[in-house]
């Protein structure tokens, strides 16, 4: 029987496509490249090297960010009030290349190394049944057999000595990371205590806003159908406009100026709470942005059921619902009131905020003789006073 697993190049993993094998499976790897920094070609060769039959490397960094972050971005996602979900809308996207492999190499196994007790576990696996209901899961960290016998990291590098499987060369951190072109995310280890402070090296994609420089950026966010379509900066007068492009150009900001930190408690779907720190660099300086277009180009209304849509479309990727019925209908309804989202932001970067300094919608709602304090515009000032006396009725 031949298993598809998603390999990171990592000690876990690296010992589960020996341990699968050891079972009897045919092992393929499969690595999805979503922008995290790490040597993807030295990882692939050492899947091959522990005896994967075949070795995918997939670039999935576009698709990533225009149907994925991009959705994040539109939607005012925060899990929570403030988790921008980094982690949660990569799995259905790394998920579902998984899927595709397997379909094609007629492979009825799907294998992961995500551990029983967290949210990763149930993103990947909704979506293998979602696009694959006949697919079987092997959740390693799940299986007693697995478990019992690696009880540790200590047993995990006994098992690497003892099978030579290279272990990492740089000493691993002492926490656990998850990283693509979205975020980075740091969980367990000494921050599994919530009054620990991290420590100031944790961080990997941003300088401490203390340390950020003494200027801002001034940048021009352009907004179509509530997605960004370009961004310029200002002073320098460098213009992106290619969704990839202008992601990491503002995560280039975001690591000088520090953007996009936070230390928060979460709830898992599971049910535990967890502590995690987060580095959200461009999708910070989108997120607030967007949230600026919409004030100018949103009916009242409208705009009140889509916070309640933002809401019920975070939990839904949060839980791993991304393909489900509800969560289509739900990305269906927040793109359909994205229409008329369109115009510029101007933001200042400094000093890890994102500071907003003014906007223009291209089908803006703001009438500005209507609301003047100079003008009448066309507005009789005499109807308000019916409109206050028929709402004090009560
Ligand atoms: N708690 C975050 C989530 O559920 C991140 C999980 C993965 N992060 C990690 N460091 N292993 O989306
Ligand atoms: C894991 O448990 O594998 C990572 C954390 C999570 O999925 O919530």
């Amino acid at each position: 029987e031949t298993v598809v697993l998603a390999y990171s190049g990592g000690l876990d993993t690296s010992c589960i496509l020996v341990w699968l094998q050891e079972q009897g499976f045919n092992v393929i790897a499969y690595m999805a490249d979503v922008g995290q920094e790490e040597d993807m070609e030295g990882a692939k060769a050492k899947a091959k090297k522990l005896g994967a039959t075949k070795v995918f490397l997939e670039d999935l960094r576009q698709q990533f960010v225009e149907e994925f972050v991009f959705a994040a971005i539109k939607s005012n996602a925060a899990y929570e009030d403030r988790y921008l979900m980094g982690t949660a809308f990569a799995r259905p996207c790394i998920a579902r290349r998984q899927v595709e492999i397997a379909l094609q190499e007629n492979a009825r196994y799907l294998s992961h190394g995500a551990t029983g007790k967290g949210n990763d576990q149930v993103r990947f696996e909704l979506t293998y049944y979602a696009l694959y209901p006949e697919a079987k899961v092997i959740a390693p960290w799940r299986l007693p057999e697995f478990y019992n016998r690696f009880k540790g990291r200590t047993d995990l590098f006994e098992y690497a000595k003892a099978h030579d499987i290279p272990l990492p060369v740089t000493p691993k951190k002492p926490w656990s990371i998850d990283e693509n072109m979205m975020h980075v995310s740091y969980e367990a280890g000494l921050l599994e205590n919530p009054w620990e402070i991290a420590p100031d090296d944790l961080y990997k994609t941003t300088v401490d806003p203390k340390d950020a420089p003494n200027e801002p950026d001034v940048l021009d966010i352009e907004f179509k159908a509530g997605i960004p379509i370009s961004v310029k900066n200002v002073n320098s007068g460098d213009v992106y406009s290619n969704p990839m492009q202008l992601f990491l150009y503002l995560n280039t900001i975001g690591t000088r100026h520090g953007i996009g930190r936070i230390d928060i408690v979460e709830n898992r779907f599971i049910g535990m709470k967890s502590r995690g720190i987060y580095e959200t660099r461009a999708a910070t300086i989108l997120h607030v942005a967007h949230l600026d277009i919409e004030a100018i180009c949103l009916d009242k209304e409208l705009r009140k059921i889509k916070q309640g849509l933002s809401i019920k479309l975070s939990e839904q990727v949060y839980h791993g619902l991304w393909w489900s019925p509800e969560c289509i209908f739900t990305r269906f309804c927040i793109d359909k009131s994205q229409e008329c989202v369109a115009g510029t932001v101007r933001v200042s970067v400094f000093k890890g905020q994102v500071y907003i300094k003014c906007r223009r919608g291209d089908m803006s709602l703001y009438n500005e003789e209507l609301v003047s304090m100079d003008v009448s515009g066309s507005y009789d000032p005499q109807d308000a006073g019916g409109f206050i006396k028929i709402n004090g009725l009560r």
